[in-house]
C-alpha cells in the first residue's frame, strides 16, 4: 500500500475559486489537515475523509508543525490518501516549503496543486490591478509580520516604483506606511486594506499611505488582511466624474 500526500491550496476563501484539480483530490481524500480560514463549502467536498484542524487559533498554533509532518507521513505510510489543505497558495508564507522537505526526506510521494493567493486575489476582489501599463511593471508581496523582514523586502525596490502587496501586516499597518514614507514613499501614495476578499462580508478601505500611517482606518479587522500600496490603487476606484473627456472620447469611438 502507498498513500500519498497533495499540498493543496484552498484560495483565498470563496469555494468559487478553489480549482478543478483540489477537488478531484479532496473527493478522494481519506484524511484531510486543514488550516485556518478555510471555509466548511470547501471541506464539505472531503466527504468521505477524517478531518482534522491543525492550524493556528487565537495566535496558537493547535498542533505543531513538527507533528504536521508526522501525521502526513505516518498516514501516507499506511496507504492513505492525505490532502493538506491550506489558504490561499500552500508556497505564499504557509509553510509549504517546510512541508515538502519532510515528506522528501520521508520518501513520501506528494504532489502540490496551486491555489489562487489572497496577495493577488484580494486586490483583484477590490478591483485593483497589481501591475498597469505606464503606471506598475512591477509588485512585491511581503509579509508585514516583522519589521526586519519588511524594512529588507521593501529597500530592493524603487520607492513609487512598484505596486506593495503586504500580507500578515493589518496589526501593524502604520509601522508599514511610516517605513515606507521614510524610505522616501509619497505621503500621497493610494492605499488600500482589503478584509476578507472574496467572501461575502469582504470589506475595502480605500486612502493614502499617510492615512493608513494614521491608525483611523475605518475598517473592522476581525477577519484576514491584504494592504495594497501604490498608484494602481487609484484605477479601480475612480468614479463617473474622473474620466477625462479625452476617455469619453475613445469610449464613444468603439
Ligand atoms: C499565513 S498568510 C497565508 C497566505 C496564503 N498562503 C495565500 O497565498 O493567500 C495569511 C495572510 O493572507 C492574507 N489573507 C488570507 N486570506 C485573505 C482574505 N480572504 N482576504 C484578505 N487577505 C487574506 C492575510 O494577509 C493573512 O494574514
Amino acid at each position: 500500500m502507498t498513500g500519498r500526500v497533495a499540498l493543496i491550496g484552498a484560495g483565498p476563501g470563496d469555494p468559487g475559486l478553489l480549482t478543478r484539480a483540489a477537488i478531484v483530490r479532496l473527493r478522494r481524500a481519506d484524511l484531510v489537515l486543514y488550516d485556518a480560514l478555510i471555509d466548511e463549502g470547501i471541506l464539505k467536498y472531503a466527504r468521505h475523509a477524517q478531518r482534522f484542524f491543525v492550524g493556528k487559533r487565537a495566535g496558537r498554533h493547535a498542533v505543531t508543525q513538527q507533528a504536521i509532518h508526522t501525521l502526513m507521513i505516518r498516514a501516507a505510510r499506511r496507504g492513505r490518501n492525505v490532502v493538506r489543505l491550506k489558504g490561499g497558495d500552500p508556497f505564499v508564507f504557509g509553510r509549504g516549503g517546510e512541508e515538502v522537505l519532510a515528506l522528501q526526506r520521508a520518501g513520501v510521494q506528494y504532489e502540490v496543486i496551486p491555489g489562487v493567493s489572497s496577495a493577488l486575489a484580494a486586490p483583484a476582489a477590490a478591483g485593483i490591478p497589481v501591475t498597469h501599463r505606464g503606471v506598475a511593471s512591477a509588485f512585491l508581496v511581503v509579509s508585514g509580520h516583522d519589521d526586519d523582514g519588511f524594512t529588507s523586502a521593501v529597500s530592493q525596490v524603487v520607492p513609487n516604483g512598484v505596486t506593495i502587496v503586504v500580507l500578515m501586516g493589518l496589526g501593524r499597518s502604520s509601522a508599514i506606511a511610516e517605513a515606507l514614507i521614510g524610505r522616501g514613499w509619497s505621503r500621497d501614495t493610494p492605499a488600500a486594506v482589503i478584509v476578507d476578499a472574496t467572501k461575502p462580508e469582504q470589506q475595502v478601505w480605500r486612502g493614502t499611505l499617510d492615512e493608513l500611517g494614521s491608525d483611523t482606518i475605518d475598517i473592522d479587522a476581525t477577519g484576514p488582511g491584504t494592504i495594497v500600496i501604490g498608484e494602481v490603487v487609484a484605477i479601480g476606484a475612480r468614479t463617473a466624474d474622473e474620466i477625462t473627456a479625452e476617455e469619453k472620447t475613445m469610449a464613444a469611438k468603439v
